[in-house]
């Protein structure tokens, strides 16, 4: 997909995932208490909403990164309105690369971008950096049927073959040495009302530009597309909420638990 048509018709949409400040607010309530002073990281942030519900909430800095300037600056913008520019720093750069000593991290968030570096290897990578008893909260594309419709499985098989149950992350997300302590479901309102929604009538207004523009038609008809699908198939799937806490079980490569620290 070319990404300089995926940034146009993505520029300024609140959300560059399902997601609500609700959601964000559920699951922080949904956690254990953080240290005093936590070191708190949100991973491909984008606008970065959730950024701010963190910061608001936990009344802590955040680092928040992405690696697209452009929604950094939104963010950075965003949180100057609010009065939370003390609180949230923006950092650009690859969530794959990141440079926290080991041991030193609270909390990793991540809303709807571990499919990025895919669900498990996001956690294998990430639990170094995570204190002892860290958490990782990430929202993941789930199937929530054992039995989804064909052209649903057929778009998430070309689209993202990774995607698995509730209960096949829960699996994964032990297996990589975290104890999942709770998970959620978004509503259908999380996906349409600050991310579908808004995009669909950002695809209407493009379509005049795509006459003369081949790689913006095609995000376009892409995103066309993905939405029809959801909008169909939206109940056999969804994105729901991980909330993760590093266990003194070491990952493993086979399924097998080992104990012992890391
Ligand atoms: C699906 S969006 C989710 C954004 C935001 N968390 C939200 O829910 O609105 C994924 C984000 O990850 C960023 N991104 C993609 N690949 C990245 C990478 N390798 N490292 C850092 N950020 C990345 C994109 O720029 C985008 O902002």
């Amino acid at each position: 997909m070319n990404l300089d048509a995926l940034f146009i018709l993505h520029r300024d949409i609140p959300r560059e995932g399902p997601g609500s400040d609700e959601a964000t607010s559920d699951a922080i309530r949904r956690l254990p208490p953080l240290p005093p002073r936590p070191r708190i990281l949100d991973l491909g942030c984008g606008p970065g909403k959730q950024t701010l519900v963190l910061a608001r909430q936990y009344q802590t800095p955040i680092i928040a990164v992405d690696f697209h300037a452009p929604y950094l600056a939104h963010l950075r913008r965003s949180a100057e309105g609010e009065g939370l520019s003390e609180l949230v720093s923006t950092r650009l750069g690859r969530m794959e690369e990141l440079k926290e000593q080991p041991d030193s991290v609270d909390l990793i968030w991540i809303e709807g971008a571990i499919y990025i570096v895919g669900f498990e290897a996001g956690l294998r990578l990430w639990r170094p950096l995570l204190r002892d008893g860290g958490l990782l909260v990430a929202s993941e594309a789930t199937w929530l049927t054992d039995d989804p419709p064909e052209e649903a499985e057929a778009f998430w098989h070309a689209e993202y073959p990774a995607i698995t149950t509730v209960e096949g992350n829960i699996r994964a997300a032990t297996d990589c040495g975290y104890e999942v302590l709770d998970h959620f479901t978004l509503p259908p309102s999380a996906w349409w009302n600050e991310y579908y929604t808004p995009l669909r009538k950002r695809v209407a207004r493009l379509r005049e530009e795509a006459d003369t523009n081949s790689a913006l038609a095609e995000v376009l008809d892409d995103t066309e597309r993905e939405i029809a699908i959801y909008d169909r198939y939206g109940d056999s799937y969804g994105y729901v909420f991980y909330l993760m806490r590093k266990s003194t079980q070491n990952p493993t490569e086979n399924g097998t638990s080992s104990s012992g620290r890391s």
